[in-house]
């Protein structure tokens, strides 16, 4: 799966993705990251990329001319099955999201700085729009670092345990239960008897219901 990247701040995206389970997936070649620099396609001899808004109003925001040449100049090498802006008025980022993204081949990322982008970019380009949560960051870098983390550790092979993606927290609309590992006890804290016995179907059964118990605690809205 291969992610280009647009931004202003390749550095940012460098050490966040080149760790863990991103570097394995690189080194496997399941995940391939291309760090695009919009400066690079930045107008006069400043290289600008922003300007003021039309209209008024406080802060700068990247115009449409840098980014509509740097987004023709990929497209012309590449077909993307989606052109994604990292922003917080798009759709929140969820596993489901994450889980369907995993399927596809080539995913552009465009990552905001000061107000935002030219609308008519995402008027003309952009497939999806996602936000990675009721906040604002001061650019796109980390959530399209929490993205590409999201979808690459789903992609086939990437995880060393097939199946541990599966039982994460989310795949089933459930919080997960809590996991523990030795010593047996601990500072008189002990890991519950029924991990401990060996039996399957009570382990099991033991999870679900403390997923079903914390998701209705803490995330009841999961389950609405
Ligand atoms: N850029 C700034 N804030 C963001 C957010 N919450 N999600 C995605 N992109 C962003």
């Amino acid at each position: 799966m291969q992610f280009d990247i647009i931004t202003v701040l390749p550095e940012l995206l460098e050490s966040p993705l080149s760790h863990s389970i991103m570097q394995r997936a690189k080194d496997r070649g399941l995940l391939n990251v291309n760090l695009i620099n919009l400066r690079d396609y930045g107008i006069g001899k400043h290289k600008q990329v922003d300007d003021y808004q039309y209209g008024g109003g406080a802060g700068m925001l990247m115009t449409v001319e840098p980014l509509d040449n740097c987004i023709e100049d990929l497209k012309s090498n590449k077909v993307y099955d989606e052109i994604i802006f990292l922003t917080p008025d798009g759709i929140p980022l969820t596993q489901t999201i994450a889980n369907k993204l995993s399927l596809q081949k080539n995913i552009l990322l465009i990552c905001g700085h000061y107000k935002g982008i030219d609308q008519r970019i995402r008027d003309m380009h952009c497939t999806m729009e996602i936000s990675i949560g009721d906040y604002v960051l001061s650019g796109g870098e980390l959530a399209a670092a929490v993205l590409v983390d999201s979808i690459g550790r789903l992609i086939p092979g990437v995880l060393n345990d097939g199946t541990s993606a599966l039982t994460d927290s989310f795949q089933d609309n459930l919080l997960a239960p809590p996991i523990y590992s030795r010593p047996a006890e601990y500072k008189g804290r002990k890991v519950p008897d029924v991990l401990l016995s060996g039996h399957d179907a009570k382990i099991e059964e033991w999870r679900l219901e403390q997923a079903q118990k914390k998701t209705n605690e803490l995330r009841p809205d999961l389950n609405a």
